[in-house]
């Protein structure tokens, strides 16, 4: 990583010129206000095509021993990138068959040249699919959070930060009771964390006992050889209150119903976790632990001028996602 690779895959992440129709940008789904998610169940393509999934959100990526929701292969921030760019079911930004034009569209940038030779100093064609990867890759690494009501109250000595309520649910989260930090996990609530000279870590999936959508949009059809039945990466919770809504297929609206499915217990079958095994609460004590799950929000994260549309930056009258240098018009053959 370096300081010049981050700048150049902070304008590459919001620039729409690297989708097959220059319409839409990493940023379109992946939004800094929602925690780098889009508010919606499933996320939608370039192309209006409905994704099966939700978008994920990308705080504190960088420490995930898998990407994506249900396939444990995909481990390097460089790889997935071309997933989105190139993914031809469902299509995300549907670059593939259009890559010489989206080249041609940033190549006729003249600050890209400009902060593709600082990123990539002594290649002599530096704007490649390749060093795009690496670019917004290194940006990615940069999307941390760490900073919530919650990590004040923990890690300083102000213990004003939490209010009692959210401090009850902190107690309910982390017992044996309800068992929730048996699988979210670690300081990135995610379960466990890989970074460059750290332990080697299993993948956190688990089956957490979702009902399988009647329709067979079950991670089963999708993804036959990749998991097993009702397996999903276990999601972050930080900034949870600004991701809704909820699960890989956004089934649940809020994080009242996601507490709901948990006391339920979902439902029974061979691959689903022992940990999900139902539990009873009061009202006060559901609403303490929504309390606790909101003081996970950390709103420097979320309006860090760092991790902001730079293109934005530059004409503040720009809408967002857009920016503000106009791409040429796609040239047809012939
Ligand atoms: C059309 C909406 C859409 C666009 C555009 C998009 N993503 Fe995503 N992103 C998703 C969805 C949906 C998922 C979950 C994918 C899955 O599980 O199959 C995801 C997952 C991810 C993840 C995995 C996060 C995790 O915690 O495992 C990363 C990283 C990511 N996207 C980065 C990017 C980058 C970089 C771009 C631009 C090159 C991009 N995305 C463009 C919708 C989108
Ligand atoms: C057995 C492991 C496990 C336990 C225990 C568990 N979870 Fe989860 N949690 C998961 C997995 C896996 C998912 C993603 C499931 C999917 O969408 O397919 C998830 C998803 C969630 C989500 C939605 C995240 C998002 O981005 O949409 C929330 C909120 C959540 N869990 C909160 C809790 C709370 C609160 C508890 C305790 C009552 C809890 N979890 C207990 C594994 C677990």
């Amino acid at each position: 990583m370096s300081p010049a690779k981050v700048a150049l895959g902070r304008r590459l992440f919001y620039d729409p010129r690297l989708s097959g129709n220059a319409t839409q940008s990493c940023s379109s789904c992946h939004q800094q206000a929602r925690a780098f998610t889009d508010g919606r169940a499933q996320a939608i393509g370039s192309t209006g095509q409905i994704h099966p999934r939700s978008a994920m959100s990308l705080a504190n990526v960088a420490f995930s021993a898998t990407l994506t929701w249900t396939d444990p292969s995909v481990r390097s921030l460089e790889r997935q990138a071309a997933v989105p760019m190139r993914n031809r079911h469902p299509v995300e930004m549907g670059l593939t068959g259009h890559e010489r034009e989206v080249l041609a569209r940033i190549q006729h940038v003249p600050l890209y040249g400009e902060l593709f030779r600082e990123a990539f100093p002594g290649s002599r064609s530096p704007i490649t699919f390749e060093h795009i990867q690496k670019a917004i890759a290194s940006f990615e690494r940069t999307i941390l959070s760490g900073d919530s009501a919650y990590d004040r109250f923990v890690w300083s000595d102000d213990r004003s930060t939490m209010s009692d309520s959210s401090r009850r649910g902190m107690a309910l989260f982390f017992s044996e009771r309800l068992l929730c930090s048996r699988c979210h996990s670690g300081f990135t609530f995610s379960g466990p964390a890989v970074w460059q000279g750290g332990p080697r870590a299993a993948p956190g999936f688990a089956d957490n006992g979702l009902a399988m959508h009647a329709a067979g949009r079950s991670l089963t059809r999708e993804t036959p050889r990749k998991t097993e039945s009702g397996l999903s990466r276990v999601p972050t919770l930080r900034n949870i209150a600004m991701t809704g809504p909820y699960m890989h297929d956004g089934r649940f609206a809020s994080l009242g119903d996601v507490i709901d499915h948990y006391a339920r217990g979902g439902v029974s079958r061979s691959t689903r976790s022992p940990l999900v095994a139902g539990f009873s609460l009061t009202q006060q004590e559901k609403q303490d632990l929504v309390a606790f799950l909101e003081s996970l929000t950390d709103a420097d994260f979320l309006a860090d001028p760092r991790l902001s549309d730079p293109w934005q930056a530059d004409d503040p009258s720009c809408p967002p996602g857009l920016p503000r240098t106009k791409a040429p018009k796609i040239r047809t053959k012939g």
